[in-house]
């Protein structure tokens, strides 16, 4: 049996010898170039069994343990566009760009049939006779439909998402459905083949309101939720994607309901410009 005095002895080796171990990691993961990093070790008495590298800004192939926090997306709304620095709005555009914000999808650029973002968030403000999948869009564009939707509510005017994300499944019911109903050659005015709606990126979304019965109808843009939805949806980071007279750009009818996240720099722009997605993106090579 050990003496108390030998327990303790030992419990000290162990603690010097567990602070030398972490040391070594965080020596070793600053050499391989994971840089920013913090080292947890999960373990017990019988030593460690797990570490975990938080906050690793690249991964080489054998580092495939190694698990990458998500980027840090910065918040929508926190400033108006117009009082950022010229440097900050380069940073944002960079940013937006760097998560997929400003993916291009419609019928000459598809998306994969399994492709799901992986950080769909549920809209707290929608339409409850819809299908509840797709109350969903990637977290930033969600938290801006949300304060649009309540920064809106402040003004009286009321608006609810009807579908948000939908998977390459969905949109092929909706497709078939509409080609069963009104023919190929009418749905492919207004609804896309699978694989080729931008609803499947998480970042499109149809919003409407009591004053049309909550209708996806073109009536909605003289409805003055319509004429605000124009007016002010780019403070919040969205676009209307297919705006009237722009049929041959984007290959659709007008729909002032279809809502698109960009991001607050390039919906500005787009905004003040009155391009189209497609044009914005050549204007400026991407
Ligand atoms: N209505 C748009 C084009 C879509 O189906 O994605
Ligand atoms: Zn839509």
């Amino acid at each position: 049996m050990l003496t108390e005095k030998q327990i303790k002895i030992l419990i000290v080796v162990g603690l010097f010898l567990m602070e030398i171990f972490v040391w070594t990691a965080n020596a070793y993961i600053e050499f391989v170039g994971i840089g920013n990093s913090s080292v947890a070790i999960i373990g017990g008495a019988d030593g460690p069994t797990a570490i975990f590298v938080a906050g690793a800004e690249h991964q080489s192939e054998d580092d495939k343990t190694i698990t990458e926090e998500e980027p840090q997306l910065p918040p929508p709304s926190e400033q108006p566009v117009s009082e950022q620095e010229p440097e900050e709005n380069e940073a944002a555009f960079s940013q937006a760009d760097k998560t997929n914000l400003l993916i291009l999808v419609n019928k000459k650029n598809p998306v994969d049939k399994n492709y799901k973002p992986d950080d769909l968030k549920e809209i707290k403000y929608f339409a409850a006779d819809r299908s509840p999948e797709t109350r969903f869009l990637r977290a930033e564009a969600a938290d801006a439909f949300n304060l649009m939707v309540e920064k809106a509510a402040e003004e009286d005017l009321e608006f609810k998402m009807t579908t948000a994300y939908r998977s390459f499944g969905f949109q092929k019911i909706l497709y078939d459905n509409y080609v069963a109903q009104q023919g190929e050659e009418a749905a492919n005015k207004f609804s896309a083949k699978p694989g080729q709606s931008e609803h499947q990126t998480g970042l499109a979304v149809d919003v409407s309101s009591p004053s049309v019965d909550f209708q996806l109808t073109n009536e909605y843009g003289e409805t003055k939720e319509g004429k605000w939805l124009a007016a002010h949806a780019y403070e919040y980071g969205f676009i209307i994607r297919f705006p009237k007279g722009k049929e041959d750009v984007t290959g659709y009818q007008y729909e002032p309901w279809h809502l698109r996240y960009v991001g607050l720099t390039a919906a500005k722009e787009i905004y003040d410009s009155n391009l189209t997605l497609e044009e914005y993106l050549q204007e400026n090579n991407l």
